[in-house]
């Protein structure tokens, strides 16, 4: 039996194309945690795609799925989760995240965002983007909730210009200097 409880969970937050499922498995890898995606606990539950539940059950529908899986990664500490980018408009899915996790925030340029997901070139996978000029959608999507974001997380890293493995290091870095969140262990890797 585990003598120490586990940290509490990494939760990373940020617009789409911000990085934060490959930089999550990343960090997950390091610390030898578990990493958990909302969109894929989405996916798996439902036995549907997101953009197959965008159309037909709309965004609302997908909302609600979203806070399900949402309460379900919250229920458990000690993982590392990359949280679709539009849940922290719903302030129930902070409180919950925040029960047992500390969040931080992925940041970049939306034009750094849209080369992103452009050479990512996953189709149809967002449908919010489908059939948008992407570089403008994720202004709209930044100014809409960049508010948001910034009260929900407790620190924040850019980006712009880095590579997952060096925004890895960083919250790894961070992590270290939050109380309660890294394991003795961990701390010590
Ligand atoms: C969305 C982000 C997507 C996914 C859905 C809606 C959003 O997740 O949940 O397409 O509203 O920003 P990622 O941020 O992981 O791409």
């Amino acid at each position: 039996m585990a003598l120490l409880a586990p940290g509490r969970s990494i939760v990373l937050i940020g617009l789409m194309g911000a990085g934060k499922s490959t930089v999550g498995r990343l960090v997950a890898a390091r610390l030898g945690r578990p990493f958990r995606d909302t969109d894929a606990v989405v996916e798996h539950v439902a036995g549907a795609t997101v953009a197959e539940l965008f159309a037909t059950e709309g965004e609302r529908g997908f909302r609600d799925r979203e806070a399900a899986a949402v309460r379900d990664v919250a229920a458990l500490r000690g993982q590392v989760v990359a949280v679709g980018g539009g849940a922290v408009l719903r302030s129930a899915n902070v409180t919950q995240l925040r029960s047992t996790g500390d969040l931080i925030l992925l940041e970049a340029d939306p034009s750094a965002l849209a080369a992103r997901l452009a050479a990512a070139d996953e189709g149809d996978a967002r449908p919010l983007l489908h059939d948008a000029d992407v570089a403008a959608t994720l202004r709209r999507l930044w100014a809409e909730r960049d508010a948001a974001y910034r009260a929900a997380a407790g620190h924040l890293i850019d980006t712009t210009e880095r590579t997952p493995e060096e925004v890895a290091q960083d919250v790894l870095e961070w992590a270290r200097d939050v109380p309660g969140l890294l394991s003795l262990e961990e701390r010590a890797s």
